[in-house]
């Protein structure tokens, strides 16, 4: 069969490195993929937007199943395109993706349906906005209604700041019409976990834990990013947490989401945050994490190809899902500057020194070739070094030598990724 992966970045890189995999797939392409993607799928230069060019591509080709892997397309209605044409595509359709696409929607559907989360209020405009921060409680939580490149949420410490951050959202419009509509949310504390899942429209299956580091800087200090570092499994994700979540958030999500004949199909993550009241969901998105698919994939037992058609044909109780006991750890090699500004188009040198390597990858998130065909930067986020072990020291040590095979100008990473587990009891 042949694939097509929608997307471009470390992401991608590792769904299609899982895809490969399998006995059931012959070839894949991505679009629009990058260089790293490129030893593992053709690279076909269509936007993940375009999804009539997509869909042309995809008939044309014979392909048998369309992977979705980012959040933009999803919301957009990528699926419903597909589908209407009789092609076979894994991800939840637009009305179901709203599940990120819109957080006034998720607070709205978590609060109807006694889903754990943070206390909140949806404003529509800056006036209703000022008026509601007049008599909060502060920090608070201000967070654009829309896709933000996960941009769109602000932590408020006081009401300064949050009167600031109404204009920044709903007068400057920094988002666009993401913030139009803003929920306000009470500021809760924890750890915070991701978890992953597959879900049919009915079952859900839940994938080993993951964590995620979501600052720029060691310490959690700095600006938030796509993610600079990952782990898993989690060892703050207990048996008990896991109980919980199962019979509060998981089921009851996928349950709500069918009750609002919203049928969701594809991956479920569950940005989770450990309270001391609990676990509580922080977000939901619609579509495996960057980078945590990095991290869960490389465990995944399972040929990939029948967990995605088990979530199309709604046969995903028939499926044992499996992760070895092996830890992995993926850190990011980024660009200095990022996540607000920084040079690109930079050799990468070392690259080589993954091959062969049993249990090291060198996912690609932001790589091109150039015009003399060297593998150079182009992006914030630019290289997922990532390494398995028996345990998260080994795999953490792992990570961090591999980190070393690999140079290019303006690299930068954190240090303290995975560094939390020795807190762990
Ligand atoms: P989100 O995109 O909703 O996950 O928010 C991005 C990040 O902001 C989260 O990963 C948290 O670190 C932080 N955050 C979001 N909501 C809250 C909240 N209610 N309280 C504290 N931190 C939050
Ligand atoms: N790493 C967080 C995300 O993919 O949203």
């Amino acid at each position: 069969m042949k694939v097509l992966v929608v997307g471009g970045g470390g992401r991608e890189h590792a769904i299609c490195w899982k895809l490969a995999q399998s006995a059931q797939v012959d070839k894949i392409y991505c679009a629009p993929g990058n260089a790293g993607i490129a030893s593992v799928a053709e690279c076909v230069d269509i936007g993940p937007m375009e999804f009539d060019k997509l869909a042309d591509f995809a008939e044309r080709n014979g392909i048998g199943l369309t992977v979705v892997g980012m959040d933009d397309p999803l919301v957009g209605g990528i699926v419903d395109v597909f589908e209407a044409r009789g092609l076979r595509v894994f991800g939840p359709r637009k009305n179901a993706a709203i599940l990120e696409g819109s957080k006034a929607f998720s607070k709205e559907l978590m609060k109807k349906y006694h889903i754990p989360t943070a206390g909140y209020t949806t404003v529509h405009s800056p006036e209703e906005a000022r008026a509601y921060l007049q008599t909060s409680r502060y920090p608070i939580v201000l967070k654009a209604d829309g896709l933000a490149l996960g941009k769109g949420v602000l932590i408020c410490k006081t009401k300064e700041e949050a009167l600031a951050g109404v204009d920044e959202l709903m007068v400057d419009r920094k988002f666009g019409a993401s913030g139009d509509n803003v929920v306000i949310e009470e500021f809760m504390t924890g750890r915070e976990i991701s978890v992953l899942s597959f879900v049919d429209g009915k079952t859900i299956k839940i994938m080993s834990s993951a964590q995620d580091h979501k600052r720029a800087k060691d310490g959690d200090k700095g600006l938030n990013t796509g993610g600079m570092g990952n782990f898993s499994p989690s060892p703050f994700y207990t048996p008990e947490v896991d109980a919980f979540c199962r019979k509060y958030i998981y089921q009851p999500t996928v349950d709500a989401m069918r009750a609002e004949g919203r049928e969701f199909k594809g991956v479920i993550f569950f940005g989770l945050m450990l309270t001391a009241d609990g676990p509580k969901v922080l977000e939901y998105n619609a579509r495996f994490g960057d980078p945590e698919a990095q991290v869960v994939l490389p465990r995944l037992e399972n040929d990939i190809v029948d967990v995605f058609n088990a979530c199309i044909d709604g046969t995903l109780d028939k499926v044992d899902l499996r992760f070895s006991d092996e830890a992995c750890v993926t850190v990011v090699l980024a660009s200095d500057g990022y996540p607000v500004s920084y040079k690109k188009g930079f050799p990468i040198h070392g690259l080589e020194n993954f091959e062969g390597r049993k249990g090291y990858y060198c996912f690609h998130a932001g790589t091109k070739f150039n015009d003399k065909g060297e593998i150079v930067t182009n992006g914030g986020r630019v290289l997922d070094v990532t390494a398995l072990g028996k345990d998260l020291h080994e795999a953490r040590a792992n990570a961090y030598k591999a980190t070393e095979w690999v140079t290019f100008e303006n690299k930068y990473m954190r240090h303290d990724i995975a560094a939390s587990i020795d807190q762990a009891k």
